[in-house]
């Protein structure tokens, strides 16, 4: 698939998707969405790939969410056809059982805060703003929103985001534990780097075990999650890259993972 609405590239084991819609401040349309699920698809099966990172093209915005010039034709029939028969892009980057960092360089609101959100560790600029104001153009979240931002900042928090359509600072989203890391703009690529080349040092396998451990603790009571976690623990004593990491440890070395 040509792509006309992103850019993938893969450089030294990373694959980096640029939404490159600068103009309208990287909505998403059809083909956005459609790109983006095709590009993540194409990372899990590419054993090149060991990391992803998710960014938007200029220096104003991740993005704004989904294009609200879809909207005023769209009827219900085609809000579930939208969806239907694949998932959402946000759900398939959750599901990606490889480590994803949104490197939000700006605006991440509605479907860009929640593209952000399905990302496992967020570095944003001093900048950005965080939000979901779909609010304001008569509809509620429709990619995640509404469960996700509940589960990472409460429901109090994601209530007043939600019924009031206003925005977080990025000072604020890190009190609320929405992103990881805000850094001056200038240092926003760098510092990703630095994160991804750490992920990258990691066994893939042991990789994709912690973040399924993590994801199950979102989706399952604690006590599923607790024996979902021993399953997936006992799971790491039969790869080589565990071997591998304590012998490395003894043997006072770096360990060489291979991903087996
Ligand atoms: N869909 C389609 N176009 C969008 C868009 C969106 N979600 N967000 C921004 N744009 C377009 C604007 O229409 C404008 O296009 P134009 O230059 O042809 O007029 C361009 O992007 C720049 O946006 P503009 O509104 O002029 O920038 P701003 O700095 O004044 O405001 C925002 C920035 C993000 C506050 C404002 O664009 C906004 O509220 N966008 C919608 C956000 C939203 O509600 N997202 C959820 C959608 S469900």
């Amino acid at each position: 698939m040509d792509y006309q609405t992103i850019i993938y590239e893969i450089k030294e084991n990373v694959g980096w998707i640029t939404l490159n819609r600068p103009d309208v401040l990287n909505a998403q349309n059809d083909t956005v969405r459609k790109e983006l699920t095709d590009a993540v698809n194409k990372a899990k099966v590419d054993d090149n790939v060991r990391v992803l990172v998710i960014t938007g093209a200029g220096d104003k915005a991740f993005s704004a969410g989904a294009d609200i010039t879809m909207f005023p034709s769209m009827t219900s029939a085609a809000a579930i056809d939208m969806f239907k028969g694949e998932k959402r892009a946000v759900q398939t980057i959750r599901e990606l059982l490889k480590p994803v960092v949104a490197m939000v360089n700006g605006l991440a609101l509605g479907g860009g805060c929640e593209l952000a959100m399905a990302c496992d560790i967020i570095i944003a600029t001093e900048d950005a703003k965080f939000g979901q104001p779909e609010i304001n153009v008569g509809i509620i979240p429709g990619g995640g929103g509404s469960q996700i931002l509940t589960r990472l900042v409460g429901e109090k928090k994601a209530k007043e985001l939600i019924m009031t359509g206003g925005f977080l600072s990025a000072q604020e989203a890190l009190g609320l534990g929405l992103v990881n890391k805000i850094v001056p703009r200038n240092e926003l690529k760098p510092t990703v780097e630095k994160i991804v080349n750490k992920i990258k040092s990691k066994s893939p396998v042991i990789l994709k075990l912690g973040k399924i451990a993590v994801n199950k603790a979102l989706e399952t009571s604690l006590s599923v999650g607790l024996e979902s976690e021993k399953e997936l623990f006992a799971m790491c004593f039969g790869t080589k890259d565990q071997k591998e990491g304590a012998n490395a440890f003894l043997e006072k070395r770096k360990p060489d993972f291979t991903g087996e």
